[in-house]
């Protein structure tokens, strides 16, 4: 020992050098997950956002109206504590949409839930409305839900993890125009991401409601009399029953035993028949 040295038990009892405090709030959960859902201010997407939030999910919501968006993002805030962050967009216009995917594939914030629920139907039958709407509905419920899946699947596929939910419709099953073509598009292509990319650690599932309580039939201006009223599902039950389908396993989720049982029947019943009950050819 040199003479510099102190000795053993004087080094021990040295006052440890000061370290600045860490005044981080403590995150008792270990890795944080993110939920982004489109068409989060109303109806389902609604529904999704607040039970994810309730579910301990960081949410990015997405929508047009801003003050709805921020005022839905303080409810979730304060009622559940979690990370709320919006992103008014309008999904049909290609810019904002791209803003959207940017979020997306953002690999420094990754979303680990993407809902691409945003949607909305016409009233007219297809030759009564302008093309114009006909398109920007075709923008809002395929082009939308393709790209936003694209740049997710991307993204989880490199992580090795993710999933994503696209609100499809029984309609999709049905021969009804635009709406329903877009549906099965839907129901197709996210069958086929969850077949090729669920080895990889990577779900999709279609959630196909039927008639729901929403604003959707409202901004149709479609009188909700026109269904009876057992057909009409609650929102939040829905979206309750499509995430247990999703922790399942389920590649297609079709709330309700009434609207499984009338979604077999459509399937199996040939589109001429299906037209007959719908009185197409008549108008
Ligand atoms: N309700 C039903 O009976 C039913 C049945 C089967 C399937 N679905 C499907 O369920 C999904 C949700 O519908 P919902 O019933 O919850 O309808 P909703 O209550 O009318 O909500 C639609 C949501 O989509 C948003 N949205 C509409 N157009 C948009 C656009 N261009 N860009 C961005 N956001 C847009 C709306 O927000 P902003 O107005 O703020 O943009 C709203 O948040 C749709 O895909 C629909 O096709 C509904």
């Amino acid at each position: 020992m040199s003479p510099a040295d102190p000795a053993p038990a004087a080094r021990d009892l040295q006052p440890l050098a000061p370290r600045p405090l860490d005044t981080r709030p403590l995150d008792p959960r270990p890795h944080r997950v993110t939920a982004l859902v489109t068409g989060a201010t109303a109806g389902i997407g609604r529904s999704f956002a607040v039970a994810l939030a309730r579910q301990g999910y960081d949410v990015v919501l997405v929508a047009r109206d801003e003050q709805r968006l921020s005022d839905l993002a303080a409810q979730l805030k304060a009622s559940y504590g979690v990370a709320v962050e919006t992103l008014p967009a309008d999904l049909a216009d290609r810019e904002a949409l791209r803003r959207v995917e940017d979020r997306v594939a953002d690999v420094d914030h990754p979303v680990d839930l993407l809902v691409n629920n945003a949607g909305f139907g016409l009233k007219r039958p297809f030759l009564d409305n302008d093309v114009e709407e006909e398109q920007a509905m075709l923008d809002v419920l395929v082009t939308a839900v393709m790209r936003l899946s694209h740049a997710a699947l991307r993204a989880m596929v490199a992580r090795g993890r993710g999933a994503v939910v696209n609100v499809s419709s029984v309609a999709g099953y049905l021969p009804r125009g635009t709406y329903s073509a877009a549906k099965a598009y839907v129901t197709s292509f996210t069958e086929w991401a969850d077949l090729t990319y669920r080895d990889r650690g990577v779900r999709a599932m279609a959630l196909l409601p039927g008639f729901t309580r929403t604003e959707f039939h409202d901004r149709m201006n479609v009188d909700p009399g026109s269904a009876p009223r057992w057909m009409w599902l609650d929102a939040d039950r829905l979206v309750e029953e499509a995430l247990a389908d999703l922790a399942a396993g389920r590649r297609v989720s079709v709330p309700s035993r009434r609207y499984k049982a009338l979604a077999f029947l459509a399937r199996a019943t040939p589109s001429s028949l299906q037209a007959r009950f719908q009185g197409l050819g008549r108008r």
